[in-house]
């Protein structure tokens, strides 16, 4: 007889890896800062709170938020600047967005500062 405790076990399995299957085909809404970031990848947790903010604030008027995963770090670099003229924004926040974007998207790909 299988036990309630397997079929636990298989439960959160399966959740687990629907969720994974899920973030793998498209990214939704734009990552929150977390402290874990910040330490990672050794940039300041208010910049990147703040470069969240910049985003959520300036970002949305012409078109849909991106998902900093959805973009390569390369390309980020040049259309961060090109959007912030755009945006008006100024150098202190583009930055800030800059830094945001850079670390977002490698939390999301599973950057290992270790490797
Ligand atoms: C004034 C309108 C406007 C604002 C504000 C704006 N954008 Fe854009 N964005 C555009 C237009 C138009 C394009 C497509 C053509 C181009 O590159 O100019 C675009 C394209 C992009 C792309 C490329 C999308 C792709 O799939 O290739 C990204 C990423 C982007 N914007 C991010 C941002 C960010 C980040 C901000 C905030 C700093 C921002 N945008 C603010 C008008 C805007």
């Amino acid at each position: 007889m299988v036990s309630m405790k397997k079929i636990f076990v298989i439960g959160i399995g399966l959740v687990a890896s629907g969720l994974f299957l899920s973030c793998a085909k498209s990214f939704k809404g734009i990552p929150e800062v977390t402290p874990k970031m910040a330490k990672d990848y050794g940039v300041d947790e208010a910049t990147l709170a703040r470069g969240r903010g910049v985003y959520m604030a300036h970002c949305a008027a012409c078109h849909e938020r991106v998902h900093p995963g959805e973009i390569d770090p390369e390309f980020w670099r040049g259309v961060t600047h090109h959007m912030a003229v755009k945006a008006k924004l100024t150098e202190v926040e583009e930055k800030q967005l800059l830094h945001y974007v850079m670390v977002a998207h490698a939390e999301v790909h599973g950057f290992d500062p270790e490797h």
